[in-house]
C-alpha cells in the first residue's frame, strides 16, 4: 500500500478515506492518532493490524464536541459535562459506560469507552465530515515512543496505512489525560495534558490509579489495559534519574559510560562530553519536556547506544505525565540521586 501524505485542505479526501473503511493518521494536540471509522468493526481491525498492538487494549472514540457524547455513551454523569465545559477540545480523555452502538473490538469488550475531543481544528473538521466517530490510538508501531511529527508517524507506518495528514508538530507532546468517570471518586488512569490539578479543580478529589506510578506485578490488571505495556521503548535499556537537577545530572555524569545516551536538562547539555545527548528542554519548563519526551526516546531507536540514561522533572504539573513516559519507556528502573 502506498501511504499518501495528505495537508490541512484535504480534509474532505480524509473523511472519505475513514468513510470507506481506510486508515488516516491525523494530527492531534497530543500525538499523532491512528483514525479509523469507530463504527466499523473491519476499519478497527485494521488499526490492530498496523500497529501490532495487542487485542485486549480498547481505543480512544474521538468527536468534534461533548454534544456527541449522549450518542455513543449511557448515564452520562453531570460530572463529564462539566469537564468538557472546562477542558473540551482538549487533552481529556473520559472513561464512560458505552452505548449499544460502540462495537465491541473498540472497546476489547469492556462495558466502557474512552471518549475525547482532540484540540486539532483539522482533525475536528475530518471526523464532522466523515460524520462518524473516529477509534484512533497514537499512531507509532506498538511498544515504540508516540509521534509528535508526520514525519514520526510515516517512519512507523508507511505502507501500512491509507494517508497520513500533515497539521504541523503536537503543541502538547504527550497523550490525553484519562479519567474514569465510572468510578467514585474518578480515577486517573493516565497522566497527560490536562493535570491531575486541573482535574481536582472541577472534580474535588481524584484517585491516581497504581500503575501510573509503578510497574504492575503479575497477575494485576490496571483499568486501563494499556497502561500493563512496556511503552515508549527505545531499543536500549532506560534509567531515570530523579531529583535535584543538579545532583541527577552529576550522577549521570557520575555512572554513564563512553557512547551511552543521555537525555538531559538545557542546562545541563555540556556536562556529558563521549556522550549522544537529547536536549529535554529547561529545567523549568515542563511544557516544552513534554513536547520533546517522545522525540528523544525515538531519536535513540536510530542510533546503537548501549544505554540511555534521562533527567526526569518532578511530578507537578505536567511534569507528572513527562516522568510517567520517562518511567515507562526505563521498565520503572529509577534511582534517586
Ligand atoms: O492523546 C491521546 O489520547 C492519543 C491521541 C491520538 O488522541 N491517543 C492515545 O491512544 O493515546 P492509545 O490507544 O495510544 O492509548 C489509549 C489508552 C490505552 O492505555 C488504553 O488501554 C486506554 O487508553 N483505554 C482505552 N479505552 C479504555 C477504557 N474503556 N477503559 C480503560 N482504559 C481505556
Ligand atoms: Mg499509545
Amino acid at each position: 500500500m502506498n501511504t499518501k501524505l495528505l495537508t490541512q485542505n484535504d480534509i474532505a479526501e480524509a473523511a472519505a478515506i475513514l468513510k470507506n473503511g481506510g486508515l488516516v493518521g491525523i494530527p492531534t494536540e497530543t500525538v499523532y492518532g491512528l483514525g479509523a471509522n469507530g463504527l466499523d468493526p473491519e476499519a478497527v481491525g485494521r488499526i490492530f493490524a498496523a500497529k501490532g498492538r495487542p487485542q485486549d487494549n480498547p481505543l480512544i472514540l474521538h468527536v468534534p464536541s461533548a454534544d456527541w457524547l449522549s450518542r455513543w455513551c449511557v448515564d452520562v454523569p453531570d460530572r463529564a459535562y462539566r469537564l468538557a465545559e472546562r477542558f473540551w477540545p482538549g487533552p481529556l480523555t473520559m472513561i464512560l459506560r458505552r452505548g449499544p452502538e460502540v462495537p465491541d473490538v473498540v472497546t476489547a469488550g469492556l462495558d466502557t469507552v474512552g471518549m475525547r475531543c482532540p484540540d486539532h481544528p483539522v482533525t475536528r473538521a475530518i471526523i464532522q465530515a466523515a460524520g462518524v466517530p473516529v477509534a484512533a490510538p497514537s499512531g507509532n508501531t506498538s511498544g515504540r515512543p508516540s509521534p509528535t511529527t508526520a514525519a514520526h508517524m510515516l517512519e512507523d507506518m508507511d505502507g501500512k496505512i491509507d494517508a497520513i495528514v500533515d497539521g504541523g508538530p503536537c503543541a502538547v507532546g504527550v497523550e490525553s489525560a484519562i479519567v474514569d468517570l465510572t468510578v467514585d471518586p474518578p480515577r486517573l488512569l493516565r497522566p497527560g495534558g490536562v493535570t491531575l490539578e486541573q482535574l481536582r479543580e472541577v472534580l474535588g478529589q481524584v484517585e491516581v490509579d497504581a500503575a501510573v506510578v509503578r510497574p504492575m506485578g503479575a497477575g494485576e490488571r490496571p483499568r486501563a489495559p494499556g497502561m500493563k505495556y512496556r511503552h515508549y521503548a527505545p531499543r536500549a535499556p532506560v534509567t531515570v534519574v530523579t531529583g535535584e537537577p543538579e545532583n541527577s545530572a552529576a550522577y549521570i555524569a557520575a555512572h554513564a559510560n563512553e557512547g551511552d545516551g543521555v537525555i538531559c536538562f538545557d542546562e545541563f547539555a555540556g556536562g556529558f562530553p563521549g556522550k549522544s545527548v537529547e536536549r529535554l528542554g529547561p529545567a523549568q519548563d515542563k511544557g516544552e519536556q513534554a513536547r520533546r519526551v517522545f522525540d528523544a526516546l525515538r531519536a535513540f531507536d536510530s542510533t546503537a547506544v548501549p544505554a540511555i540514561w534521562a533527567q526526569c522533572p518532578d511530578p507537578v504539573g505536567i511534569g507528572l505525565a513527562v516522568a510517567n513516559r520517562l518511567n515507562k519507556a526505563a521498565g520503572f528502573h529509577i534511582v534517586e540521586a
